[in-house]
């Protein structure tokens, strides 16, 4: 039998297309990603937390000169977040990357999470038992919105196969 399945997304051309709080997500992220510490792989990645009380949390990429105990700016705030606000519920994230150098066609490529971020945000979205939006930019402000982590993650792991 053949299944098929459906993934969402939105995409806006730039920024005047988001809205005023998307907006504000836009520049938290992307004031975020200048004061990233990414030496070697000069790619420079930012993000931005909104949270059901309003307010927004902030990361960017640590990297390290043992290349595997860096980590991404997502899971830098996310993990942060969970530390310190472990039961207020998430709204939205914000990403935006693109390297240190970029040429223009660089510039217009939105980059989404890598895998490992994908599987922490769906931890906090089965968590939270409601959808964590997920917006990902270029530093153009091409950004691409996903309704939920289950977009980006189907036939994902979580706590209900254990
Ligand atoms: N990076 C992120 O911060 N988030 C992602 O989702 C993808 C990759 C970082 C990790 C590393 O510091 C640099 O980008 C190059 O991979």
């Amino acid at each position: 039998m053949k299944k098929e399945l459906n993934i969402h997304f939105e995409v806006y051309k730039n920024k005047s297309a988001l809205t005023k709080i998307e907006k504000k997500l836009l520049k938290a992220a992307s004031e975020s990603r200048k004061k990233a510490y990414a030496p070697y792989s000069e790619f420079l990645v930012g993000c931005a937390i909104l949270l059901e009380n309003g307010e927004i949390i902030r990361g960017n990429n640590q990297e390290n000169a043992a290349y595997p105990s860096g980590l991404c700016a997502e899971r830098t705030a996310l993990f942060w977040l969970s530390a310190n606000y472990p039961n207020v519920k998430i709204k939205k994230i914000f990403i935006i990357g693109g390297p240190l150098h970029h040429t223009a066609d660089q510039k217009a490529v939105p980059i989404p999470p890598c895998g490992s971020c994908r599987q922490s945000i769906m931890e906090y979205e089965s968590k939270q038992l409601s959808p964590i939006e997920i917006y990902f930019a270029s530093t153009q402000g091409k950004t691409c919105k996903c309704g939920s982590i289950r977009d980006l993650l189907p036939f994902s792991f979580d706590k209900n196969h254990l």
